[in-house]
């Protein structure tokens, strides 16, 4: 299995920060975002991975990581996404490096607690299809939003609901069969103008071969001023502990 990290976009909920240097590139704590996702595809054992990144300061990502041996990796590779035409768009330019393979996907803005690892191994034994992850959250407009049955099963996925079904939120990190590629290429733009996620993910719903999951403890994105602070938090807390007792 292969990771992709989507890392583009012009991140402009976070200006003037992102006027002089890639979202993914900013500080969490004590360490670039990018860092988070990488760590936890490598957590879950995966070794080759290609970041898609786009707009500003891309070249940035190469001066960072490199070869991407600091993180034990075998293969980094990089692509580049022109314009702004969203998650899917960004995840078609994958397709060479994954080839065959099944792929984890991770935002670059998305940071977990804990390990996807059993998720990662659960799909690999999933015979085709994708799997999402998901996570209750208290403010779920933000987010794409899965309506799930008693049993677990998802029934919709909503991109920020105005009214959502459920404070289930689809989390930044995908599963999916090499099928992928086909289904990005039957998209339509949204009303935002880009390829949505959500669509794909309601594809492989419509197929019957999506399979969900619910992760224990915390996750967060980083893409807007709140987020990334309590990113910073939820990550300075993780680290250290005893900074719980100490902030002011
Ligand atoms: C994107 C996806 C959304 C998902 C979220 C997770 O939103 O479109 O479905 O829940 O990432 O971070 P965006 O960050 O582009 O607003």
């Amino acid at each position: 299995m292969k990771g992709v990290i989507l890392a583009g976009g012009l991140g402009s909920r976070l200006l003037p920060l992102t006027k002089i240097t890639n979202k993914h590139l900013l500080p969490v704590y004590d360490k670039p975002m990018i860092y988070y996702p990488i760590q936890s595809l490598v957590d879950a054992g995966i070794n080759e991975i290609v970041i898609v990144t786009g707009g500003h300061y891309a070249g940035d990502f190469l001066n960072l990581l490199g070869n991407g041996k600091s993180f034990g990796l075998k293969r980094i590779n990089y692509a580049y996404q022109e314009g702004e035409g969203g998650i899917a768009d960004a995840l078609r330019l994958a397709r060479e490096f994954t080839g065959d393979d099944k792929i984890a996907v991770i935002l670059g803005d998305n940071i977990l607690e804990n390990t996807i690892k059993p998720f990662v191994d659960a799909f690999k034994a999933q015979a085709k299809g994708a799997k999402i992850l998901l996570k209750e959250v208290h403010d779920p407009q933000r987010f794409g939003v899965a309506e799930v049955d008693k049993s677990g099963k998802v029934l919709s996925i909503e991109e920020k609901p105005k009214n959502p079904k459920s404070n289930l939120a689809v989390i930044g990190v995908y599963m999916y069969d090499s099928n992928v590629y086909d289904i990005i290429a039957t998209l339509k733009p949204s009303g935002r103008g880009e390829l949505e996620i959500t669509d794909v993910n309601n594809a492989y719903l419509k197929q019957g071969t999506l399979t969900s999951d619910t992760i224990s403890g915390w996750w967060t994105d980083a893409g807007t001023f709140p987020s990334l602070y309590r990113a910073s938090r939820l990550v300075a807390e993780h680290v250290e502990p005893e900074l719980k007792e100490k902030w002011f």
